[in-house]
């Protein structure tokens, strides 16, 4: 009898205790829940900012948001940190859900808490979701909104970075990696962002290295947080972000757009569509969109749109080295890659930025499994004592290296000029392209006309020149030499295109040219 009472007692007790640990930790998911408290929302909220959570509720597919890590916090007791108060959740909302049903892994910066800043158990939680998706197979999305390193944590917030980027790296080229910074993003925070495949930005956000203070310190130049390292810089000048947007909603909206044209894996399948357009439509404004006279220039975008699938086209840093197309669409349902010279900017053009630019885009596709679909229009390497002396030698490298490396099904087709080093570069035969067309207003030589005539005949009289240059143009200002040889493999006519790359396409669809063995090649960076 005794003995019963006795266990009834610990029952009891135990019960009780188990009844207290569920309402503290239902009180601690509130608190992290609230993070840091109504005021600091409000202040959020009018910055015109979401909250960590409201992003993640866009992001997502609706109620499909796991949550782990809720609870963790920091350990911390220095400079004014207690860790016996210390916030759940540590300022950072970590886990998985789905984006048009497949899985996705996430984390999303909590500014309302310590400024988002990153501190040892902030960073494990990041590092956690990572893994995770590498182990899943799954893209992971991080969405930055950081005061940077937690101050008061010291080199325990170093570490958690460097831990952050070890695993940005392990995943590289094995899950799509997308960021979105959407507030304060400074100092070496900058560089997992950085490292992943695409990065969209708000315009509330920022990113620099070092802040204007110190930028006035070092140099004397005044600049404000944005002209240093706003949405429209990273977009336009330094190429560091790949779509600028009013705020945070279109952001997000954009990041799922994307997302429905990535593979979950490299390994995984594209997210191929059933056929919505029809694969033998061939578009007549498409024989007249040349212009005759070869100087002038027209929208390349308007050609590419009017080839692939209706409404499929989506172009990344499009304000950003403008001379390159770099974009994904579809052709029969299927993605593709697409690169494109844009005649109205530069002429087309290859210069330094267009070269990187397009190189990393290429290195992308190839590393998923995305079919690469070029289009050329391209004078040369653009001339000039800043592009030489910027690089373009080795910038323009990056790209001849990345699509003689790319082992995807790589389709070309050549609108109007091909000249020097440039048509070598742009996915020519020469460099293993599957199927390379030209339109019958190909252009296909070491250099225009004039110039070439300004080179082989100095001597001679400007009308003299004029009739070389006439000469040169006829026999090398058209596709027929490069058709004879086979480095073209048909001259189409420019409505023909759809139908053809798709047929090509289909043909490819189980190419396999795997690169020599080896441990990484070690081309220009
Ligand atoms: C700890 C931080 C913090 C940080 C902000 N907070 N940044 N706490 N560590 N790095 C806290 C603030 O103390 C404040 O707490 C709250 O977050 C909101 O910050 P505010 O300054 O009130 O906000 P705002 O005016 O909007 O300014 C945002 C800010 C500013 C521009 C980001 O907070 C700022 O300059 N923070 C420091 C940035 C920085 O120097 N970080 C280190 C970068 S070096 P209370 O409780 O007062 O509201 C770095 C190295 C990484 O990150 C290296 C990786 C290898």
């Amino acid at each position: 009898m005794r003995r019963a009472t006795q266990l009834l007692r610990r029952h009891t007790s135990s019960a009780a205790a188990r009844a207290a640990v569920r309402q503290e930790i239902a009180s601690l998911e509130k608190a992290s829940i609230d993070g840091g408290g109504i005021d600091r929302i409000e202040a959020q909220h009018a910055k015109g900012k979401l909250t960590a959570r409201e992003r993640l509720d866009v992001l997502l597919d609706t109620e499909s948001f796991r949550e782990i890590d809720a609870l963790a916090s920091h350990r911390c007791d220095d400079f004014g940190l207690e860790s016996d108060k210390a916030p759940p959740g540590d300022g950072v909302v970590a886990g998985f859900g789905t984006v048009h049903g497949r899985p996705v892994c996430v984390f999303s910066q909590d500014f309302t808490v310590f400024g988002g800043s990153l501190g040892e158990a902030h960073a494990a939680k990041i590092v956690k979701v990572m893994e995770r998706a590498l182990h899943c197979r799954c893209p992971i999305i991080g969405l930055s909104d950081s005061g940077g390193a937690r101050i008061q944590e010291g080199v325990l917030s170093l570490a958690g970075y460097a831990d952050v980027f070890q695993r940005n790296v392990d995943a590289s080229g094995i899950v799509p990696q997308l960021s979105l910074v959407l507030g304060p993003c400074a100092g070496g925070a900058v560089y997992s962002p950085a490292m992943t495949d695409f990065l969209f930005m708000s315009r509330q956000a920022y990113m620099f290295v070092t802040g204007p203070d110190v930028v006035k310190a070092v140099t004397n130049e005044v600049v404000t947080r944005n002209d240093l390292g706003g949405a429209d810089v990273h977009c336009s000048k330094s190429g560091v972000a790949h779509g600028a947007f009013d705020d945070d909603l279109a952001a997000l909206k954009a990041t799922r757009t994307l997302l429905g044209y990535l593979p979950q894996s490299y390994d995984g399948e594209n997210p191929d569509v059933l056929p919505y357009d029809d694969p033998d439509r061939c578009d007549a404004a498409l024989n007249t969109i040349i212009p005759d006279d070869p100087n002038q220039s027209y929208d390349m975008r308007e050609v590419v749109k009017r080839v692939v699938d209706g409404h499929s086209l989506l172009i990344l840093s499009e304000d950003y080295a403008s001379n390159i197309i770099t974009a994904f669409a579809r052709l029969n349902g299927r993605v593709i890659g697409v690169v494109a010279n844009d005649p109205r900017h530069l002429a087309g053009c290859l210069d330094a930025d267009a070269s990187t630019k397009a190189a990393r885009f290429v290195r992308f596709c190839d590393a998923f499994q995305i079919p690469l679909v070029t289009f050329v229009d391209v004078p040369g390497f653009l001339p000039g004592v800043a592009q030489e002396h910027g690089g373009i030698i080795r910038h323009g490298a990056k790209l001849l290296f990345a699509y003689a490396e790319a082992s995807v099904p790589k389709l070309t087709v050549i609108t109007r000029k091909a000249y020097g080093g440039a048509y070598d570069v742009m996915s020519s035969k020469h460099l293993r392209g599957d199927a390379n067309y030209a339109w019958p207003s190909s252009e296909i030589a070491v250099m225009g006309a004039a110039g070439a005539a300004e080179i082989l005949h100095r001597g001679v009289s400007d009308e003299e020149r004029v009739a070389k240059a006439d000469a040169y143009a006829a026999r090398f200002a058209n596709p027929l030499l490069a058709a004879k040889r086979g480095f073209v493999d048909a001259v189409l006519e420019p409505s023909e295109t759809r139908p053809r790359l798709i047929a090509d396409l289909e043909v490819l669809r189980h190419k396999e040219r795997p690169n020599l063995p080896r441990k990484h090649s070690c081309g220009p960076l």
